[in-house]
C-alpha cells in the first residue's frame, strides 16, 4: 500500500478534483481530512469510502478564513495525529473581461485561489516542519494559455504557481517540498455547469480541439499526479510546475478534432 498511514489534508474535497484525490489517496492507504464548506457532500464521500484502507474524516472549513484554516489543522492533528501533506485544491472562478468583472468578484477569486494557499499552508507549517511534509497547490494551464474573458482566474492561478516556487525556496531547508499541479480542462463544477454538462461540451469537440490527446481527462488523472508527489516517488521534487492536461499547453487549435 504505497501511501499507508500517510496523513493528508485535502481542501476542495466536496467535488471535482478534490473529491477524486480523496478517493485515490484513501484507496492507497492514506488517512485524509476532507475539507470544504458543503458538509453533506463531505459526509457522503466519507460514507462512500468507509471500506477503504485509509480513513476519511470530513471537516467543514472556509479556506479564506484564518480561523477556519487553524481549526482545520487542529482537526487534522486531533483525528490523524499530524499532517504529512497538504493539498490546496479549493478554488473558484468567475469569468468576464476586465470591463465586466466586478471588483468584488475579482477579489473573491484572489481570496479563494490565492489567500487560501497562504492561510492553509501557514496554519499547517508547524506540522509540516515536524513531518518534513509536502504541499501540493492546484494551479492551471490557463496561465500558459489564457482563454478569452478569464484574466482574473489566470492572474489568481499565476500567483499560485509563483507562490509555490517561492515557498519551495523558503521551506526547502525545513525539508518541506512545495509543488504545483496545473490541470488542463477537466469536467467539473468549476465553471458553473454540472460535471455532466461540462463533459457534454467535449462531445461537441469544443475542448478536444485544444488538446493533443483525444481522451477527456478526469479527476483521477490529476489525483494520480498528486498521489505521486505526496508519496516517496516525489522525494526529490520541489518547486516543480507539472502539467496534467492531455497536451493542452502544446497550443493546438484543431477546428474538427473528430475528423483527424
Ligand atoms: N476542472 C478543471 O478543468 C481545472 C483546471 C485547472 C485547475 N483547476 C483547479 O482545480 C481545483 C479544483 O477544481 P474543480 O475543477 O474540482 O472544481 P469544483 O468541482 O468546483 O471544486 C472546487 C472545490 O473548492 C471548494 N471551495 C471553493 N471555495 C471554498 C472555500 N471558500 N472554502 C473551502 N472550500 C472551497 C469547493 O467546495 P465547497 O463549495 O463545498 O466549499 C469544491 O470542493 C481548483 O483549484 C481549480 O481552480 C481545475
Amino acid at each position: 500500500m504505497p501511501l499507508a498511514g500517510r496523513r493528508i489534508v485535502v481542501t476542495g474535497a466536496s467535488s471535482g478534483l478534490g473529491a477524486g484525490t480523496v478517493r485515490l489517496l484513501a484507496v492507497r492507504g492514506a488517512h485524509v481530512l476532507a475539507v470544504a464548506r458543503r458538509e453533506e457532500r463531505l459526509r457522503a464521500l466519507a460514507d462512500e469510502l468507509a471500506d477503504a484502507p485509509g480513513r476519511v474524516v470530513p471537516f467543514r472549513a472556509d479556506v479564506t478564513s484564518d480561523a477556519d484554516a487553524r481549526a482545520m489543522v487542529a482537526a487534522a492533528v486531533d483525528a490523524l495525529g499530524g499532517i504529512d501533506a497538504l493539498v490546496n485544491d479549493a478554488g473558484a472562478e468567475t469569468q468576464g473581461p476586465i470591463d465586466a468583472l466586478p471588483q468584488d468578484a475579482f477579489e473573491a477569486m484572489l481570496r479563494t485561489n490565492v489567500l487560501s494557499v497562504f492561510l492553509c499552508t501557514r496554519a499547517a507549517l508547524d506540522e509540516l516542519r515536524r513531518s518534513r511534509g509536502v504541499v501540493v497547490n492546484l494551479g492551471s494551464t490557463v496561465v500558459a494559455r489564457p482563454p478569452r474573458g478569464r484574466f482574473g482566474y489566470v492572474a489568481a492561478k499565476g500567483a499560485v504557481e509563483a507562490m509555490s516556487r517561492g515557498l519551495a525556496v523558503d521551506l526547502g531547508r525545513d525539508g518541506i517540498r512545495v509543488n504545483c499541479i496545473r490541470p488542463g480542462i477537466v469536467p467539473s463544477e468549476l465553471r458553473g455547469l454540472t460535471e455532466a454538462e461540462e463533459r457534454a461540451r467535449f462531445e461537441t469537440g469544443m475542448h478536444l480541439g485544444r488538446q493533443a490527446l483525444s481522451e477527456v481527462g478526469d479527476a483521477r488523472d490529476v489525483a494520480e499526479a498528486i498521489a505521486w508527489l505526496v508519496g516517496d516517488g516525489g522525494r526529490w521534487i520541489t518547486g516543480a510546475v507539472i502539467d496534467v492536461d492531455g497536451g493542452f499547453t502544446l497550443g493546438l487549435s484543431d477546428p474538427n478534432p473528430r475528423a483527424s
